[in-house]
């Protein structure tokens, strides 16, 4: 393992029908003007909007509303939050979402504290920001993990890059199963893909050498795939979806990340795809992987068998990528670009290449062309 220093600053609450006593014990530790953030609608059709304001206005709070934070969240929309932010002077922000709305609000307060634009800011001149106003996560739909680190992909429309920005970490997340209850299937199916993605993404980043952190990590993955496909077959499966939202928290708690550089080259790629189509995350990542893999399982042959054999309970990399594969197929998602009603042009295809970040961790060192011709086999 490599070297590592670990510190865990979220304080978790987990746990079917946590949420009102979670939340009631958190609020008194904050000021009283509170930014309640949240996305497009779902929060008011659900009837959870109305228990949270009573909770607030219970607890003495005055209530900032920011609402209609978009999937794939963009800089315009942080900006609008940071104003808000600072017109208001928010002591807090409670954000209540999924990835979306968790990642715009870690940016969202950090921007409101900073004089810079924080694109720049984290860009051109390469700072870490250090001041923030407190945040807390309710997650109504798990799969990111959001809520769990203090990394937040925001879609820059204007530069065309949809890209990582270091904000806050939450100093709270509440994980209460029975919240994600209303998450349609599609959502519920392709945010468990992603925290699959995201345990891959780890597991076959260096060193590969058997570690700790892959051992646990291989039993989140047969957790997941084996959850998903309950959920799948299931939706009131409540275990299922208890657990996938605990394994997506164990995806991006840092815990299977110790000693390890990551590869995240599937991410950057699927990023830059969302970029130029706004597509949805976890679909996106399921089309790119196993084309991704079959580019790259040679340069790591021995890690790929036994993930192979550990994860998919077949002898050799190409049977588990070719698993991974028909378990994509199996759950319901897209295996191919065109299923999810995406034509990409000979020079967008080469646009998403060429703004795609190349990481360092990944077992094979992609090049620009390598990943159009992943792009193309996908299509
Ligand atoms: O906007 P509303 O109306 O609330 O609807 C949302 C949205 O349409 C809906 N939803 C959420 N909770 C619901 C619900 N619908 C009914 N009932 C509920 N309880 O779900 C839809 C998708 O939400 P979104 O937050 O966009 O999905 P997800 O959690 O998959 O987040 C995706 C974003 O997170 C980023 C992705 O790139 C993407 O932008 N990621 C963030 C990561 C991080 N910070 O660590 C890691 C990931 O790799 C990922 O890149
Ligand atoms: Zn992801």
């Amino acid at each position: 393992m490599n070297r590592f220093d670990y510190e865990y600053p979220v304080r978790i609450h987990f746990g079917q029908g946590c949420f009102e006593e979670s939340l009631k014990k958190e609020l008194p530790k904050y000021g009283k003007t509170v930014m309640l953030a949240y996305g497009g609608g779902s929060l008011k059709r659900t009837g959870l909007y109305d228990r949270i304001v009573a909770i607030l206005t219970e607890t003495g709070k005055t209530v900032v509303d920011f609402a209609g934070i978009m999937p794939n969240p963009t800089y315009v929309k942080v900006q609008e939050g940071a104003r808000l932010a600072r017109e208001q002077k928010v002591d807090f922000i409670l954000a209540v979402g999924g990835g979306s709305v968790s990642d715009c609000c870690k940016i969202v307060s950090t921007q409101a504290r900073l004089d810079a634009d924080i694109w720049d800011y984290e860009y051109t001149a390469h700072k870490t920001p250090a001041d923030f106003i407190p945040m807390g996560v309710i997650v109504t739909a798990s799969g990111t993990g959001s809520e769990q680190n203090n990394g937040a992909v925001i879609t820059n429309e204007e530069k065309k890059q949809k890209s990582p920005l270091w904000g806050c970490f939450a100093d709270f997340a509440i994980l209460d199963p029975d919240l994600t209850r209303t998450v349609p299937m599609r959502q519920v199916i392709s945010g468990a893909f992603d925290t699959l993605s995201h345990c891959m993404e780890t597991y076959f980043g260096n060193p590969h050498a058997t570690n700790v952190s892959d051992e646990i990590n291989e039993a989140i993955q047969r957790n997941v795939i084996a959850n998903l496909k309950a959920i799948a077959a299931n939706p009131d499966d409540d275990h299922a979806r208890s657990e996938l939202m605990w394994t997506s928290a164990m995806g991006e708690n840092g815990i299977l990340k110790l000693g390890k550089q990551t590869d995240f080259q599937c991410h950057m790629l699927e990023h830059q795809l969302g970029a130029y189509t706004d597509c949805n995350h976890g679909q996106g990542l399921a089309v790119l992987h196993p084309t991704l893999y079959r580019h790259i399982y040679q340069s790591a042959p021995e890690k790929f068998n036994r993930w192979a054999q550990e994860v998919w309970l077949v002898q050799n990399a190409e049977d588990g990528i070719d698993a991974l594969e028909d378990f994509i197929r199996e759950v319901g998602l897209p295996t191919t670009l065109s299923e999810m009603g995406i034509t990409l042009d000979e020079a967008t295809r080469r646009a998403i290449a060429e703004s795609t970040i190349i990481t360092p961790g990944c077992c094979k060192q992609m090049k620009t062309d390598e990943l159009y011709e992943v792009l193309k086999e996908c299509e």
